[in-house]
């Protein structure tokens, strides 16, 4: 906490026990052995502590130019090994609206996706699109009633979600007919589910985010049977009023269901058909989820009865839960028709950025492209910024404030580092001096950056990523401030701009992993 103390501690309380010695003393005999370590200015106990300094100028030198060297590389690691991991993120529902709770998922997925690749994984990314279930009963219902071709080619999603509020019983027959191939109702299924689709793809185009697989609930229509049967086999099928589920009593968890009284599936028989058709295909070592908290027992309920089938594997299907987004002028339903489509959020947040520039910089050039920049990072951002399993409420003063914890802060500093080097030059050689506080402090910080990626991508916690990058940022302002870059003597010159550099690359890296662009000016 302390540097005056050191840059590391090592406490040696749990040590006690093993070595059956009062922790000072084992401090003492450690600190005593580390004398000559290299790597190390002094090494000094202090009561149970064993305390270090490393040498400055050794590690300065080697960080700055790691990071000067590595590049877009830096903290990247091959911790995975090529190792397959499957992210499954965003899953919208098809003819139901991609809004602002969705973005969570999909940022948060698409950064633990960059964050396992930049960790070595080999990583699969799948939409587990919401294309089947009875809503599309209720949505042929609507259809037939209120709908009109030309109106919902021309309205797209906005003019399905009008019909969907007004479905009927009739549409559970028609679900069973999708399910039993009906050639009417299978190609309405197909339609909708086209024109949701390409809606989808321009918020995944703006947002810059792709996926390996689109194969989503329908695509398991055909792999549920030999669950089923597997489950009747195993005997841990019940039939509890004309339906079929396992219990989960044992456990604490209400039951499964696994089919209805009329034989149709449900959600968690297709999610058990999804992850052991994944487990076969992709081999995976761990297979995550990123879906809101609202479903934990759906998957608490599910990964037991794969377990309960014998499925070793179970273990490692881990549900990455996170909390909800509401807009700070209030909440947001489906079942009103009262909701914020982020499309309408993104559109909103580029605008407001649009006339922040005009405001504070009305000279700069590419407004447009910059505004884009910044409005579309300030949404991610707003949605990666806190811990994940905390509900967020969305404000546009908040994301857009300049001198906040935010986006538009940290992207500011980037952009402050490029006209520092844009002005100082090329670097040339230098040799590290003594170093202020504020120099010391960024080049620590740097060189932890490959730590962080690795904890957040253990805890599937991209904020870790994001507070660094603000953490990062408020260093190197500080740095600014007080360290005189440009017309100091040369040999400050070049660390200083090394420094700069090296902070620009490093704030790059860690917005990439969150999917974030850093403009060149700002
Ligand atoms: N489509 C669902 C929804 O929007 C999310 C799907 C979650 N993934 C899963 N494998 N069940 O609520």
């Amino acid at each position: 906490q302390d540097a005056k103390m050191g840059d590391y501690a090592f406490p040696c309380f749990k040590l006690a026990k093993v070595m059956r010695k009062a922790p000072p003393l084992i401090a003492k005999g450690i600190a005593e052995g580390m004398q000559d370590a290299p790597l190390f200015e002094k090494v000094e106990q202090v009561n149970a502590y064993v305390n270090m300094f490393i040498s400055k100028e050794e590690f300065v030198k080697d960080v700055v130019e790691d990071v000067l060297q590595k590049e877009g590389e830096y903290g990247k690691t091959n911790i995975g090994d090529g190792i397959p991991v499957i992210v499954e993120f965003s899953s919208p529902n098809i003819a139901k609206p991609f809004h602002i709770g969705h973005i969570r998922s999909t940022v948060i997925g698409n950064s633990i996706y960059k964050i396992y690749d930049a960790m070595g994984y080999k990583v699969t990314r799948i939409n587990h699109l919401g294309d089947y279930g009875t809503q599309f009963g209720k949505l042929i219902v609507a259809y037939k009633r209120w709908g009109d071709r030309e109106r919902i080619e021309e309205g797209k999603l906005k003019e399905l979600m009008r019909i969907y509020v007004k479905y009927h019983d009739e549409a559970r027959h028609y679900f069973k007919l999708i399910e039993d191939g009906d050639e009417e109702a299978t190609a309405l299924f197909s339609w909708f589910k086209e024109i949701t689709l390409k809606e989808v793809q321009k918020i995944y185009d703006r947002l810059n985010v792709t996926f390996d697989s689109y194969a989503g609930e329908s695509f398991y229509n055909d792999k549920m049977q030999p669950i089923v049967d597997e489950l009747k086999e195993k005997g841990l099928l019940k039939i509890s009023d004309g339906a079929a589920i396992v219990d989960l009593e044992p456990y604490g968890m209400p039951p499964c269901l696994i089919l209805k009284k009329d034989g149709s599936s449900l959600y968690a028989t297709r999610d058990m058909a999804a992850a052991v058709y994944r487990k076969k295909t992709y081999d995976f070592y761990k297979s995550l989820y990123v879906v809101a908290y609202q479903q934990d027992l759906h998957f608490k309920q599910f990964f037991k009865v794969l377990e309960l089938m014998g499925k070793e594997w179970a273990k490692d299907l881990v549900h990455v839960s996170y909390g909800m987004v509401s807009m700070e002028d209030g909440a947001m339903s489906t079942r009103t028709g009262k909701v914020v489509l982020l499309e309408d959020v993104l559109d909103k947040c580029v605008e407001k950025a649009r006339a922040v520039i005009e405001e504070k910089n009305a000279a700069l050039e590419n407004k447009d492209e910059i505004a884009r920049q910044v409005g579309t990072g300030a949404v991610i951002f707003g949605a990666l910024y806190n811990n994940k399993i905390k509900d967020i409420v969305f404000s546009f003063d908040k994301v857009l404030n300049f001198d906040g914890e935010t986006c538009p802060y940290v992207q500011y500093t980037g952009a402050r580092c490029n006209s520092v080097l844009k002005k100082g030059g090329a670097a040339g050689a230098y040799a590290v001096k003594e170093l202020t506080e504020e120099e010391y402090s960024l080049v620590s910080l740097l060189g932890n950056f490959g730590e962080v990626v690795k904890e957040a991508g253990e805890k599937y916690e991209p904020s870790y990523v994001t507070r660094y990058a603000v953490d990062l940022a408020k260093a190197y302002n500080r740095f600014y401030i007080s360290n005189k870059i440009i017309g100091s003597e040369e040999n400050v010159k070049n660390f200083r701009l090394a420094l700069t550099g090296a902070v620009k690359t490093v704030l790059e890296n860690a917005f990439r992993l969150l999917g974030i662009e850093i403009p060149e000016k700002m």
